[in-house]
């Protein structure tokens, strides 16, 4: 034991008192003695007592209005009730009070070190529980990103650093790691809170509409413009534009928005007028830019600009200490979603969730707790709720495509059971189906494949059912 545990003993028996003292005194306890439950009390009040065990019947305050107080003022410290023989409606009545077990006399001593340890344990664990729970809401304050492993802590440092500034960030790291997360907090914690966070998702727009939408155009520029419209740019005025999957957009789009980032100012499409405007920029991409820069494919100019401070957001698999704390904060906030009495992961899956490599990074952790919470059937989650690639062995599996689809209905059942399998990841879902990454943005937007929240809907999984 690393601290040692203080047992308070309350009886009014001397004999009894001393005795239970000297027995839990060999097993290693602190060890303090009260001969009534204002004494008792007394002792509580003064802090450090970890655990109660107390006789019922003494005069002045008895054991059960000791217990009755307790429970009342220090929820958490448990009770163990001794109990005359042949007394059962006395330990009832204690276990309804809130007691954690009842001893009946004469107490067999490893029945009660056997008790006074699993007290000891449970008080322990909720202890854990509760510093888990503060240490959710500490984080979740200004941000909603969790993690506490060395990498994670690197980049909220950063975050918390270049917030207040209106520096470009480039945000880089694999599909999933919270990328976006990140964007969300250098907005939230920067000085341009209040004002506008406009997204952009750059590969899921068709290219001929990307500048439009960006600047925005005037009536009547191109067929279909029937009125001006404000592009995000003008939108994000005095906040901030998040330019997601920002390695995807073409080059014209390229040179005016490194223009903007020059001279805050633009045009509309199929405008003269030039719009001044305050925007704080931040980028977003799961590709290597200095690599498609020196492969000419995007501009070295531009690349400087958006880079002015680059966040790298690690995968998960580098920082597996972060694994607990995200799957425990998701476990809740599924329960509370499904309202289920949800409450932890059992020691198996604990160690099959650190194991795993999470290619789809905290997206698939986040799904993998979200389906492991719908199937469990009791308070703790075992490893038969945890989906299949998780209980090891996994990987292989076949998929169904009805007789009488069309090849549009079997390619988006392809690639929606691709995605799920490589938890949301669309960069390796791309080169396993051996499509480029926008033609697989554009198939899954034209299918209506939602993958956002990672949210594939499993309802073409074999014996998922309708
Ligand atoms: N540190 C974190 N704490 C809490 N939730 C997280 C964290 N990181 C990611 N998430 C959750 O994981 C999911 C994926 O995160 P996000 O969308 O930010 O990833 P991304 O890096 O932008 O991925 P992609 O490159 O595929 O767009 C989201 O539901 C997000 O809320
Ligand atoms: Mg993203």
């Amino acid at each position: 034991m690393a601290v040692r545990s203080t047992i308070l003993v309350v009886d009014d028996e001397k004999n009894i008192r001393e005795g239970l003292a000297e027995a839990l005194g060999i097993e290693g306890y602190r060890v303090i003695t009260a001969a009534d439950g204002g004494e008792g009390l007394n002792a509580v009040e003064g802090g450090g007592v970890d655990l109660v065990i107390t006789d019922l019947k003494m005069p002045k305050i008895s054991g059960g209005e000791l217990l009755r107080k307790i429970t009342g003022r220090y929820p958490g410290l448990p009770v163990i009730v001794l109990t005359g023989h042949g007394t059962i409606e006395d330990a009832v009545q204690a276990m309804r009070a809130g007691a954690f077990d009842f001893l009946t006399k004469p107490v067999n001593l490893d029945h009660l070190s056997l008790l006074a340890r699993r007290a000891l344990e449970t008080r322990e664990l909720a202890r854990k529980n509760r510093e888990l729970e503060a240490e959710i809401e500490a984080q979740r304050r200004g941000s909603s990103i969790l993690g506490s492993s060395g990498g994670m802590r690197k980049v909220l440092d950063l975050v918390r650093r270049v917030a207040p500034t209106r520096a470009s960030v480039l945000v880089t790291g694999e599909s999933g790691v919270g990328k976006e997360l990140v964007a969300d907090a250098l907005h939230n914690l920067s000085p341009r809170r209040d004002g506008p966070l406009i997204k952009v998702h750059c590969a899921a727009l068709a290219e001929s509409l990307l500048e439009s939408e960006l600047f925005g155009h005037e009536k009547g520029s191109f067929t279909g413009a029937a009125a001006r419209k404000r592009g995000r740019f003008e939108l994000a005025d005095s906040g901030t534009l998040f330019l997601d999957e920002i390695g995807e957009i073409n080059p014209t789009v390229q040179i005016k928005i490194l223009r903007v980032l020059q001279e805050r100012k633009f045009e509309r499409v199929g405008g003269e007028e030039t719009v001044e405007i305050d925007v704080r920029i931040v980028a977003a991409t799961n590709r290597d830019l200095a690599k498609e820069v020196a492969e000419g494919r995007f501009r070295e100019d531009l690349y400087y600009r958006l880079n002015v401070v680059n966040i790298e957001v690690p995968p998960l698999r580098e920082r597996r200490d972060d694994i607990p704390l995200l799957a425990m904060a998701f476990l809740r906030e599924f329960a509370e979603e499904n309202r289920k009495g949800v409450e932890g992961f059992d020691a198996r899956v604990r160690q099959a969730l650190y194991a795993h490599s999470w290619p789809g990074n905290v997206r698939e952790l986040r799904n993998c707790v979200e389906s492991a919470v719908v199937m469990a059937r009791g308070t703790i989650i075992g490893l038969d709720d945890l989906p299949p690639s998780l209980r090891g062995g996994g990987g292989e599996r076949d998929i169904q495509v009805p007789l009488g689809s069309s090849l549009e209905e079997a390619e988006a059942i392809l690639i929606r059971e691709t995605l799920l399998a490589q938890g949301g990841n669309k960069s390796r879902t791309a080169e396993i189906l051996g499509i480029g990454r926008k033609t697989l943005y554009q198939k899954i937007e034209e299918y209506g494949i939602e993958t956002d929240s990672g949210r594939v809907e499993e309802a073409n999984a074999p014996g998922a059912g309708a």
